[in-house]
């Protein structure tokens, strides 16, 4: 169709995307072997299985399991490889690549093992790439400022970071200290909130983290003033339809809200968030939104300006990238 050809054509930045889940299951059995770690699913296709979320934490506990075969920079480097060739693939032209390095280090990976395996794939591939390591909010402060201070030796290999994992019970504010030096450091600052949290986790997100982008967001039209606020400061919004639908955020894709947030004047842009685990890739989601909601060739066209527009870029990059 034309829009198939539309989304495929359209250069498009990739904003939400955790690079763990980008694991396809044949990566993870093959990293098993190589690494003689032992896996509790006994095939591809019995793990495969698995991928049936009722939540976002039925979610976590089988992603968290996926990485534990991590363990060399190569294995890091081979995951990473794998994703920039698919987002090659989706015309994605750059994209900001979530890691959790406390899900590696506290199996005892070296957080430079880490660090080195995914920055040195960014920079074999022809797609531009930037890191933001996210804080599991699962996991203390403290733990979070102890993570900071080891990865602070390679403070040029990434651009932010983010806060992700389980969300509610774990509000953004859990964290203020840590993201008060992370702002000191000069780097840029996202956070999960509004997947499952309340829109009141989206507020403490941008008054006390001071992010500059709401990972998710979607529950946020429950609050009209924090909807129209955010609209005004063109704070972008990274959705993930295909994620959302997978751990039922929204029942079905016709239920997703993304038109509502477009028609609020929000900065929405569409990703893929943990493509292994959710069932595509960057224009499987476009595909599977257009598919399923009243949206045109405009609004395609409007998403991929709006992925440009909330990345964290200079100016004249983005515009070479259009
Ligand atoms: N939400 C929170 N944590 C995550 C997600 C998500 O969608 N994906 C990977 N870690
Ligand atoms: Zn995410």
């Amino acid at each position: 169709s034309q829009l198939r050809t539309v989304v495929q054509g359209m250069p498009k930045a990739e904003l939400h995307i955790h690079i763990e889940g980008s694991l396809e299951p044949e990566l993870i059995f093959a990293l098993a072997e190589r690494n003689g770690v032992k896996l509790t699913y006994p095939s591809v296709d019995a793990l495969r299985q698995a991928y049936a979320f009722t939540d976002l934490q039925s979610f976590l506990d089988i992603y968290y399991a996926g990485a534990s075969v991590l363990l060399k920079e190569q294995d890091f480097y081979d995951m990473t490889a794998a994703y920039l060739k698919k987002a090659e693939a989706d015309n994605v032209r750059h994209t900001e690549i979530f890691f959790d390095p406390q899900t590696h280090t506290a199996r005892g990976v070296p957080m430079e093992t880490v660090i080195n395996g995914i920055y040195n794939a960014c920079q074999d591939s022809p797609v531009s790439a930037s890191l933001i390591l996210c804080f599991l909010r699962h996991l203390s402060e403290d733990d979070a400022m102890a993570t900071l201070e080891q990865a602070l030796p390679f403070r040029d290999k990434y651009i932010g970071v983010g806060l992700d994992s389980s969300e509610v019970g774990h509000p953004p504010e859990k964290f203020a200290r840590v993201f008060e030096r992370c702002r000191g450091l000069g780097l840029h600052i996202v956070a999960h909130a509004g997947e499952e949290g309340p829109p009141a986790y989206i507020q403490s997100a941008l008054d006390v983290l001071k992010v500059e982008r709401i990972d998710h967001g979607v529950r946020i039209l429950e609050d009209q003033a924090l909807t129209e606020r955010v609209a005004r400061e063109g704070i972008a919004l990274t959705v993930c339809p295909l994620s959302n639908t997978k751990l039922r955020v929204f029942d079905q894709m016709k239920d997703h809200n993304l038109v509502q947030l477009l028609d609020a004047g929000l900065v929405a842009t569409v990703n893929s968030d943990d493509p292994a685990y959710f069932g595509g890739y960057m224009n499987d989601n476009f595909l599977a939104v257009f598919e399923s909601l009243p949206l045109g060739l405009s609004h395609a066209q409007r998403l991929a300006r709006n992925s440009f527009a909330a990345a964290f870029l200079p100016d004249a990059q983005k515009q070479a990238f259009l």
